[in-house]
């Protein structure tokens, strides 16, 4: 579990996958600012990953809002990243095009770039 920031904001993180254990939901919290791969890894998740850098897509997680009326939860996907994602063939074209994301749906993540930016709820499937 990660030291909360000066500010005390916290996210619930759910992690879901068939990777852990009988496809269990893991969930932890950790500070606003940090990666999802940062917050797997701190809890023992073994979220696949290569170069932590948004180059090899093998990070791709499924980030789904809980509550969705909330703030943003986590950050927009960057160019790079939705290029990424394409030739990971886990988003389309028009998606990789565009910007602003509707960040109340689920949406396919890179998780080393995926950062949290509000204190929420969020699932993470993989
Ligand atoms: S670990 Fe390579 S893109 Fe995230």
């Amino acid at each position: 579990m990660s030291t909360p920031p000066e500010d005390g904001r916290m996210t619930m993180v759910n992690f879901l996958s068939p990777s852990i254990s009988r496809d269990l939901l893991v969930r932890t919290s950790a500070s606003t600012g940090q990666s999802v791969l940062n917050v797997a890894r701190s809890s023992g998740i073994h979220l696949p990953f290569v170069c932590g850098k948004g180059d090899c897509g093998r990070c791709a997680v499924k980030a789904v809002p809980v509550g969705k009326t909330g703030p943003m939860m986590v950050n927009m996907p960057g160019f790079w990243e939705r290029q990424v994602l394409l030739m990971a063939g886990k988003i389309t074209r028009s998606e990789a095009d565009n910007e602003l994301w509707n960040w109340r749906m689920a949406h396919w993540r890179l998780a080393c770039q995926c950062q949290l930016v509000e204190a929420e709820e969020i699932l993470v499937a993989f």
